[in-house]
């Protein structure tokens, strides 16, 4: 059981971060699903409250992704990633924000035992964190757990391609496809994740060719990450993206360099502290 207390509204006299002033009317699993072939989707990651109000303007969807066991946890992979945690972060999304979908990734563990197993996890991370659905890793062999989800209320969001929860399998995060049989087994992975009810599907570090032909071939709206400019949206981990950490993918563009933004600041913060010039009388209560 979680501790977390269960409101779903953002406290404004007690939080230092406010809320969107205009609250904008939140979009819906069915009218992301009708993007397909339209505007291009935008979606970012994001773990945490602040995060999540900066990013939701701009955005149609924020994915709460197990990617925050590196980025918060500093695990090595997913694969150590709890429902605690995705519960956690996950309502914390929804409570800094107000326009985009959220989506929260199901931790490995968590739904490949059975479509049962897959339903009461899901289930759970949608009513802990007010969620619009959750996002699973798999292929043909997780379709019958989509049309169990989606047929009992629950929006999924398929992933195929490179799956990262599969690491051990895989042995790496090399890009996806090279083979014929490989590429063939990407595209039939999609097609069954679509039809089994996916309102949309990420499509992660592959080909290019293999990205436009899944988009050609599947009803619903692709995902892509270092797929292609395609594809009928793109996402990236914001805090790759903003350039906080020195090694990220090839797919990845850095828009920022935050990494430098915070050394700089912290670095002429500890050099004042030192030399006491912080505080000064601006920052001091004066009786
Ligand atoms: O966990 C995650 O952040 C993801 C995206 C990279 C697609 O699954």
């Amino acid at each position: 059981m979680s501790t977390l207390p269960k409101t779903l509204t953002f406290d404004t006299s007690t939080s230092r971060a406010n809320p969107t002033p205009q609250p904008m009317k939140r979009l819906t699993v069915p009218r992301i699903r009708q993007r397909k072939g339209g505007e291009p989707l935008v979606m970012l990651t994001a773990y945490t409250v602040r995060m999540a109000q900066l990013l939701d303007p701009h955005c149609d969807m924020l994915l709460v992704g197990d990617s925050l066991g590196q980025v918060i946890y500093g695990l090595p992979h997913t694969v150590g990633v709890t429902m605690e945690m995705m519960a956690l972060h996950g309502a914390a999304v929804v409570r800094g924000s107000y326009h985009a979908a959220v989506i929260v990734d199901m931790p490995f563990g968590s739904y490949e035992a059975s479509p049962e197993q897959a339903f009461t996890n899901a289930a759970r991370l949608l009513k802990e964190t007010g969620a619009a659905a959750v996002k699973l890793e798999g292929g043909r062999a997780l379709a019958p757990t989509i049309e169990f989800l989606t047929q009992r209320g629950i929006p999924v969001m398929g992933h195929v391609g490179l799956t990262p929860q599969a690491v051990n399998i895989l042995g790496g995060y090399g890009v996806r496809g090279k083979s014929e049989a490989e590429a063939k087994a990407i595209v039939e992975d999609s097609v069954a994740v679509a039809q089994a009810g996916a309102f949309s599907l990420v499509i992660e570090g592959v080909l290019e060719s293999i990205a436009i032909e899944v988009t050609n071939k599947v009803a619903c709206p692709t995902i892509g990450i270092g797929a292609s400019a395609q594809c009928d949206g793109q996402v990236l981990v914001t805090e790759d993206m903003l350039g906080m950490f020195e090694r990220v993918p090839k797919f990845v563009k850095r828009y920022q360099d935050m990494a430098g933004v915070v050394e700089g600041a912290v670095k002429e913060y500890a050099e004042q502290v030192r030399s006491r010039s912080f505080p000064t009388e601006d920052q001091i209560y004066a009786g």
